[in-house]
């Protein structure tokens, strides 16, 4: 066997593809934030419907989507393999407990990762799969005033089943017609159920990336006495709590105040 192949099958070798896909996915979660807080402008999902079409007709953001599944799936299968790996050569837990968030996050990883997978799976049929393969989705026609920049909406209803968008502009007025998945997004967070569902997820992310964040680039070997507390400081607050918080916050402003 090669050198290279070797040093992936071995366990370190896996934990570093972990750490690589998961500061990956950390990655894709700040830009996925930084979207989505388009929800909460009040613009009858204008914003959000115009990027939503932007990110699935964008041919190098479908390859960085492929990416994104392709991180997902390796990760989760190496923690399960590292998991058993590690129950088998220590059945017995550790003697001496530390109650810390943090330890409590270290010990509990692959539980608060079956979440995430288990919630990766709803949001992906709520929201992803309803996009791009069902016919679940209406439209929207948003007619702004060159003029005056004020923007009015309405349902839209294609003559053609193939109808993907489209944008014109005629007397003045900028026509953009788009699927309407702010719609879906209103829908679903006006279940309570999804609510709930969302909300406890989100306490998995914080407590998954508490630990994990840090945890990537210490097996990395990037530790250093100056910027290992800058990482811990991004771990936490970052990481474990303004994103977790941000996504946690649209289901919750959707139910109560949309
Ligand atoms: C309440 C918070 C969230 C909302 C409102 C939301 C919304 C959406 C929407 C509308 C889509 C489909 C369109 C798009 O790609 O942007 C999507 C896709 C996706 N979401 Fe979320 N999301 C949330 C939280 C999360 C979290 C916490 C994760 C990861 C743990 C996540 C992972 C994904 C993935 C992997 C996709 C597929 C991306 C792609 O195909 O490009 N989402 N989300």
């Amino acid at each position: 066997m090669s050198e290279f192949k070797q040093t992936f099958n071995s366990s370190l070798g896996k934990k570093l593809i972990m750490a690589l896909t998961g500061l990956f996915l950390c990655t894709f979660l700040i830009v996925h934030l930084g979207g989505n807080l388009l929800l909460f402008k009040n613009d009858d999902g204008f914003g959000f419907n115009v990027y939503a079409n932007f990110l699935t007709h964008f041919p190098p953001i479908e390859v960085v989507a492929y990416l994104l599944y392709l991180c997902i799936v390796v990760h989760a299968i190496y923690a399960l393999v590292l998991t058993v790996k590690n129950r088998r050569a220590r059945p017995v837990g550790y003697a001496v407990v530390n109650k810390s968030p943090a330890s409590w996050s270290s010990k509990n990883m692959g539980l608060l990762g079956s979440v995430l997978l288990l919630f990766l799976v709803i949001h992906m049929g709520n929201f992803w799969y309803t996009y791009k393969y069902t016919h679940n989705v209406g439209y929207k026609e948003y007619r702004t005033d060159l003029s005056s920049g004020i923007t009015t909406s309405s349902n839209f209803t294609p003559l053609s089943p193939d109808f993907e968008n489209s944008v014109q502009t005629a007397n003045n007025t900028e026509i953009v017609r788009v699927k309407d998945l702010h719609a879906t997004v209103a829908f679903v967070f006006h279940n309570i159920w999804y609510v709930l569902i969302y909300v406890i997820a989100m306490g998995a992310v914080s407590f998954h990336l508490l630990h994990g964040f840090q945890s990537a680039f210490r097996t990395l070997g990037w530790v250093h006495r100056k910027y290992t507390p800058i990482v811990e400081f991004i771990g936490t607050w970052l990481f474990a709590v303004i994103i977790p918080v941000g996504f946690a916050l649209m289901p919750i402003v959707y139910y109560f105040c949309r």
